[in-house]
């Protein structure tokens, strides 16, 4: 290549204007909003990195696939067209659209697990914890002891310990009905898992004869490290890599919010007949009829067309770039992140970068709060606010506190990540001043979506 810069690789031909605002605007509305960014109006953000879930722009062919969206009830046409995208990637027999990833889960949980079942994962993301824990069952992570260590550099920190797998299926022969493998892997940083080991897992998985289920919801992301990370990977097109992946897998589930580059949807798919006859009867009482489970005609033509633009190379590598772009302003100016950064999401180390802030007065929250007034961006604390509070009611610190700004699919441009970076590195100069807060009322559950918080004083 002649030129070194990484353009968008597509042109703007629909805008939605940003709302400017000043930093008291920012700074009344954070107030009114009881110190938490989720009871914000997003009319009220800048720049908006709460998530990278539904929140992707849609290409001209993804709308132009949605006007041939069948609407029929049953056998419409876009489901063709949505099982032959998803077969074609992952091989899988049987595809049950859902209407999110979290409904795949649930249908596949309550058709594996009994109460007391163990599910092991390289990490649960909260969604599938709480699934499997909602039939009574047990959620374990075994992530690789790297995947912990925010400053350790690992090409796949989000693998699997395979050898803990291997004891796990051993000692607990008979009542592990399913192991789940998440690509990329969310909660440990959006750190990708390399083909040698979903090969490992998938080996033992067979050889236990336990079901092996991939969580697919960023496989392209996850298919772009590889062919970037993994020796002899090079030369394989991010749709082989894909397929190599599923073709080691019994199944997946799949939010489609996010490498679907749909703004809702998502499937469960397998190849077991028996398996797929219960999900799909589980699917009527709970989604709908089994060519359409909860999504519109329309959405299944964005699904099927948009799982093909993920695996677009120019995409992939413009989308990895972004996300690295910005962790190296962040390198550069000396504030911590987890390295390497992610797919979907930088992630800012708030207890490393703030040490004055202790655990109990939330750093990462302050993080937030700070991130929100000082450049009208959102963005979302994974720490003690999040994981903090135990099922009897006490506090115990998280492992990390962490900041997560992900990434919208297609959505900001490299000037937005200018910003961001501005504004962060603006904070790094006053981050000695911020002080933590404190929470004031808070749910029982799933606390950080609610709660109310007061900074604390200087
Ligand atoms: N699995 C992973 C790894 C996820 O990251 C998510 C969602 C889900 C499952 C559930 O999918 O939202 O369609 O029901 N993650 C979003 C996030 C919410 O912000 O990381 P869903």
């Amino acid at each position: 290549m002649k030129f070194k810069t990484i353009i968008e690789p597509f042109r703007i031909k629909t805008v939605e204007p940003i709302r400017q605002s000043t930093e008291a605007h920012r700074a009344a509305a954070i107030r009114a909003a009881h110190y938490n960014v989720f009871q914000l109006d997003a009319e009220d953000v800048l720049i908006d990195l709460l998530t990278d879930s539904g929140t992707g722009a849609m290409s001209v062919y993804q709308w132009a696939g949605m006007m041939k969206g069948d609407e029929s009830y049953a056998g419409g046409r876009s489901f063709h067209a949505f099982v032959g995208s998803v077969r074609e990637i992952t091989g899988f027999r049987h595809v049950i659209p859902t209407h999110q990833g979290r409904a795949a889960e649930h249908i596949l949980a309550r058709a594996m697990l009994r109460p007391g079942s163990i599910v092991p994962n390289n990490t649960h993301f909260d969604t599938t914890r709480a699934n499997v824990e909602h039939c009574g069952a047990v959620a374990l992570n075994l992530p690789i002891a790297e995947g912990r260590e925010p400053e350790t550099i690992h090409p796949f920190k989000g693998n699997m310990d395979v050898a803990a797998l291997a004891r796990v299926l051993h000692e607990h022969a008979g009542n592990v009905p399913l192991v789940m493998m998440t690509v990329t892997n969310n909660s440990e940083g959006g750190q990708p898992v390399s083909l040698e080991n979903i090969r490992r897992a998938s080996a033992l998985c067979r050889a236990h004869r336990v079901p092996f289920f991939l969580d697919a919801c960023r496989f392209a992301e996850n298919a772009w490290f590889i062919k970037t990370r993994e020796p002899g990977c090079a030369d394989k097109s991010p749709l082989a890599i894909a397929q190599e992946m599923f073709r080691m897998a019994d199944g997946c589930t799949m939010s489609a919010k996010k490498d679907g580059m749909a703004n809702i949807g998502g499937f469960l798919a397998m190849n077991d007949d028996a398996l797929a006859a219960t999900c799909r009867n589980s699917l009527i009482l709970t989604e709908g009829f089994p060519t359409y489970g909860g999504l519109a005609g329309y959405d299944l033509e964005a699904i099927a067309v948009g799982l093909h633009e993920a695996l677009d190379p120019d995409y992939l590598h413009y989308r990895i770039r972004s996300v690295e772009y910005l962790a190296e302003k962040m390198i550069a100016a000396g504030i911590p992140i987890v390295e390497p950064p992610g797919g979907h999401a930088l992630y800012l180390d708030a207890r490393r970068w703030l040490p004055h802030i202790p655990p109990h007065q939330y750093p990462g929250w302050a993080l937030s709060v700070a991130l929100y007034v000082a450049g009208g961006i959102r963005a979302c604390e994974i720490g003690s606010v999040m994981f903090g509070r135990q099922p009897d009611g006490s506090e115990r610190p998280a492992d990390l506190e962490l900041v997560r700004l992900a990434f919208p699919r297609r959505v900001y441009t490299q000037s937005h990540m200018d910003y961001v970076a501005e504004v962060l590195v603006y904070l790094n100069t006053v981050a000695k001043d911020l002080r933590g807060v404190r929470i004031v009322e808070q749910p029982p559950v799933l606390r950080h979506f609610t709660a109310k918080f007061e900074p604390l004083p200087r």
